[in-house]
């Protein structure tokens, strides 16, 4: 098993009262697999991004990757997991430093990482994310969303990862380009054999990627499945609601 959440509580501070944005929430996730993660505003997805990442640190509970508790890790450990997990934003420009090209801001993270690709890897990792060296090129502010989102795709990629985690990386894009980046991740993924975790608002988009969903609701996971299973069959009246919704 790539990862497992065991368990895991995050609380916050709300009017000056704790609560709990993650309540007694576990999961596990295979090598390679696809776990789409939706709820409404407000139940969690971010904070379980964030928590998955490393991000932040849950109050209670265990994140086991490739076999280890995150929270034992040495310095030396900590840094190949951030490798390891990546993740891509909602917001790709911003995720760029603005004054350096992207292709710059690419580089600039392998070499954090120490990460070296073999000879033309680089350009079939380019061509896969349907990107020209012209256009990394570019600073953020000279290419669109779309386009941000790719390099941000190249950038994840590079560093080889094992797993993905994508927050919403399709919502601030065209209606029109949603369901290309999406397929774009689910192909990539595939392809190198990498776990994902994307966290969408879109419920037809979950349902066309396929591969298992967990619905959120107020920090507790209320259904598990296959996605097309819940789809098809939901049990939780939560779930009936956010299908019905789309329909
Ligand atoms: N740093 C924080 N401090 C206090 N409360 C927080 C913090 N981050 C998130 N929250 C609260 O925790 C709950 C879960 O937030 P989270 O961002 O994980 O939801 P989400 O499912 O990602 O929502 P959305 O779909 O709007 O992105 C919300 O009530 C939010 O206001
Ligand atoms: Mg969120």
């Amino acid at each position: 098993m790539l990862l497992e959440v065991d368990h895991l509580v995050k609380m916050y501070v709300r009017q000056g009262k704790q609560f709990r944005a993650l309540d007694a929430v576990s999961f596990s996730l295979e090598k390679g697999s696809w776990l789409n993660i939706v709820g409404e505003s407000g139940s969690g997805k971010s904070t379980l991004s964030r928590l998955v990442c490393g991000l932040e640190k849950p109050d209670q509970g265990k994140i086991i990757f490739e076999g280890m508790d995150v929270a034992g890790l040495s310095l030396r450990q900590w840094r190949e997991r951030y490798r390891k997990v990546q993740m891509i934003f909602q917001n790709p420009i911003a995720s760029f430093h603005p004054r350096y090209p992207l292709l710059k801001s690419i580089r600039l993270g392998m070499e954090n990482y120490r990460v070296s690709l073999e000879p033309g890897q680089f350009e079939q990792l380019m061509e896969e994310c349907h990107l020209t060296p012209a256009l990394l090129e570019r600073y953020p502010h000279e290419v669109s969303g779309g386009e941000c989102q790719r390099a941000a795709c190249l950038r994840a990629l590079c560093l080889s990862p094992e797993l993905l985690v994508c927050d919403e990386v399709t919502s601030a894009l065209d209606v029109s380009l949603r369901l290309e980046i999406g397929e774009l991740l689910r192909n990539l993924v595939r392809h190198h054999h990498i776990a994902c975790l994307f966290v969408t608002h879109d419920l037809l988009l979950a349902r066309k990627l396929g591969g298992n969903l967990i619905v959120l609701q107020q920090g507790s996971i209320v259904e598990k499945g296959r996605t097309e299973d819940v789809f098809q069959s939901p049990r939780e009246p939560y779930t009936k609601k956010l299908i019905d919704s789309i329909l």
